[in-house]
């Protein structure tokens, strides 16, 4: 629906997204800007062109593989699960999201940080069908992921299983950088991690006022207010321009809809408040947790 509502944005638009498209091909030596806070070059989410730790070496265990086909039992604080329809020969599933951040809380609310990767693997998918705008987006978190994979399959693994035990274990050792990054070594997890929560949030923004908002209102609207109350605080103007050039790409309501394969429209909103619930509930913790230890503002 986007695009024929644009005629005269066309051609801006499409030399602009040309070069987003050019720069996201030069990554990482070129990113989109350079970040205001910092002055270090930095993209959505605020990489630095971290490479993962060394020590990475092929897929970790993701819960993924096997929990697409059974939903886990319900947990403590989080309503039983609704019906997650699948999606034959589409990348993206919802009901692998589901299941992988469902099973990330755990009753005594710790997160078990494999199933929160697991989930953030099918919500790249997501964000990969969201247009070619967004495969910066899409790459940066996979380099965040990877980062995180990195210190799980790492010395220190039995530290890298629940966030509540990387967050003891790197403030105890001092691996946080709270003021500077810490030169020479990777990025911490708690850093990292807090690029994949600040990015959560604009989805669950997203995709909340997406099932709950009328067909006349717009998805790209929807998509960039959801980013202006995320993500937006966080970038330098160009990111931001960027960004919002990428918004106006966005599919229709009807194939943002269809990526979910409910039938019928009534279904995929429930379907999507259903997602919006569970991943509001991985963030409200993660959340919580961050703001207890005073890292929400980590560079
Ligand atoms: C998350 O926190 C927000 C704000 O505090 C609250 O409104 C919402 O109900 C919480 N959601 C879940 C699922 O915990």
């Amino acid at each position: 629906m986007g695009p024929q509502r644009l005629p005269w944005f066309l051609l801006p638009t499409a030399a602009l997204l040309g070069l987003l498209f050019l720069s996201s091909l030069r990554l990482p030596e070129v990113h989109l800007s350079a970040c205001v806070r910092g002055g270090r070059p930095c993209g959505w989410l605020g990489g630095r062109g971290e490479t993962p730790p060394s020590e990475e070496n092929g897929k970790p265990p993701l819960l993924a593989q096997t929990s697409g086909s059974r939903l886990p039992l319900p947990r403590h604080g989080i309503p039983p699960p609704a019906r997650a329809p699948r999606c034959p020969g589409q990348a993206f599933q919802i009901s692998r999201l589901l299941a992988a951040f469902r099973a990330c809380l755990t009753p005594d609310g710790e997160i078990l940080l494999g199933e929160y990767l697991a989930g953030w693997k099918e919500l790249i998918k997501l964000i990969d069908t969201l247009g070619a705008a967004f495969g910066l987006l899409a790459r940066e978190t996979q380099t965040k992921m990877e980062i995180l994979q990195g210190h799980r399959a790492g010395p220190h693994a039995p530290h890298y299983r629940t966030l509540q035990a990387m967050v003891a274990f790197e403030l105890r050792r001092g691996l946080v950088g709270l003021r500077a990054l810490p030169p020479g070594r990777p990025p911490s997890g708690c850093r990292t991690l807090l690029r994949l929560h600040r990015a959560l949030k604009w989805l669950e923004l997203f995709l909340g006022k997406l099932s709950r908002s009328g067909p006349e209102e717009d998805p790209s609207q929807l998509c960039a207010e959801a980013y202006q109350a995320a993500l937006a605080p966080y970038h330098s103007w160009w990111v931001r321009q960027a960004a919002g050039l990428a918004f106006l790409a966005l599919p229709s309501r009807q194939e943002l809809y269809g990526l979910v394969c409910a039938e019928g429209e009534r279904e995929a909103r429930a379907v999507l408040l259903d997602a919006v619930g569970v991943i509001a509930g991985v963030y409200n913790v993660t959340q919580r947790l961050y703001a207890a230890r005073g890292l929400l503002e980590l560079p």
